[in-house]
């Protein structure tokens, strides 16, 4: 059974940098706290109306694409993570096929948040181990800027988030001891409302001890969406961070560990951690409880905040492109996000 590689990478970051002194145009927040708190110290968020989650996507697979050394043409299956579509439905992975001009192929979007790239990469992955396809495109992407409160309101959340794009080509690797070893995935329902955009959607409050919109009021045409909701601001994320950073702490390091050990490695032996760009401080804490060196787990945060889905690619795409990994390295990719869900993927690069 071949294995699948990444035979091509590309990202893409919007031009607009926002720093978090930019941020107070908006809100009362400050430069040290965002820092010291999350490492980062600016994001690129997108042009308002000329920049969508499909169209970041699609610079970024175009480069995934060409370094691949094929055309839009040869790829034979779509796999597209986001939380921030382009439209509630249907999904990016359609508008990716129209706007690259491919072939009639399958599209599937998957909705894990933070993990979502990696379950696209392993849905990939067991498509191209089991010979049904031989060129997947795998696109990780946020405009999450378009969803953000960047009030007072909204600011443990909104200065986070980030907007991006990463991709890249699966393929059946010809070389022995090359491509993905394994992918871990997991999930835990028992926390799902703790980080959630509950509105719009179908819920009806029926999950929640306290409710999350009014819906005593509405009729049942109002029930998707209201006015009473856009005035108490409940079209925005909620995230209870201290909660997601504690668990996030202990479930990073359990992953890593499963995928090393599954396949013989000790920490040692790891070339790179590409961790989920969450907050810098949960990467340092994942680092020193698993003491690896600081050559041993790259970290961007700093420069582009938490692009969910985009972040694995994103970071994976810039510590290739900066000499970080080379061929033969042992490679790890991490993430852990809303749901809760958290998986990794062990590679030989
Ligand atoms: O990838 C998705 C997964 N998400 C994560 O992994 C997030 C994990 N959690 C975190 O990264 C951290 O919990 C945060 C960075 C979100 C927050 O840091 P924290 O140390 O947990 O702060 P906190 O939420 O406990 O808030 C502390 C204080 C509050 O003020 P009071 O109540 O102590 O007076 C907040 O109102 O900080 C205040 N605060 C801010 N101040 C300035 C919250 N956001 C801001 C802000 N600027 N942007």
């Amino acid at each position: 059974m071949p294995l699948s590689k990444i035979a091509g990478i590309g990202m893409y970051v919007p031009e607009q940098v926002v720093t978090n002194n930019d941020l107070k145009k908006w809100m009362d927040t400050d430069d040290s706290w965002i820092q010291e708190r999350t490492g980062i110290k600016e994001r690129r968020l997108a042009h308002r109306t000329e920049e969508t989650t499909t169209t970041m996507a699609v610079e970024a697979a175009k480069i995934a694409i060409e370094r691949a050394g094929i055309t839009a043409q040869d790829i034979d299956f779509i796999v597209f993570a986001t939380l921030s579509p382009d439209y509630y439905f249907p999904g990016c992975g359609v508008l990716v096929q129209r706007a690259l001009q491919m072939k009639e192929v399958g599209a599937l979007d998957v909705r894990n948040q933070c993990s979502g790239f990696l379950y696209a990469l392993s849905v990939a992955d067991q498509f191209i181990k089991s010979g049904m396809y031989k060129n997947i495109l795998v696109i990780g992407a946020e405009k999450h800027s378009m969803g953000m409160d960047y009030s007072t309101r909204g600011r443990n959340v909104s200065v986070i988030f980030g907007d991006g794009a990463g991709a890249v080509v699966l393929q059946p690797t010809e070389k022995e001891n090359q491509g993905i070893l394994s992918t871990h995935l997991h999930s835990d329902g028992g926390s799902a409302e703790i980080l959630a955009q509950y509105n719009p959607g179908s819920h009806a409050n029926h999950w929640m001890e306290t409710p999350v919109a009014d819906f005593e009021e509405a009729e049942v045409g109002e029930m998707f969406m209201s006015h009473a909701m856009i005035d108490k601001a409940q079209l925005f994320p909620f995230m209870d961070g201290p909660a997601v950073f504690k668990k996030a702490i202990v479930k990073f390091p359990e992953v890593i560990v499963e995928s090393l050990t599954k396949n013989g490695y000790t920490t040692e032996d790891l070339n790179m951690l590409i961790p989920h760009q969450a907050n810098l401080r949960i990467s340092q804490f994942v680092q020193q409880k698993l003491k690896l060196r600081d050559d041993q787990v790259f970290n961007n945060i700093m420069s582009y905040g938490n692009t969910t889905a985009a972040s694995v690619p994103i970071a994976l795409c810039e510590a290739w492109q900066n000499g970080k990994i080379k061929e033969g390295d042992l490679v790890c990719l991490a993430a852990f996000g809303s749901g809760f869900t958290w998986a990794s993927a062990l590679l030989k690069w």
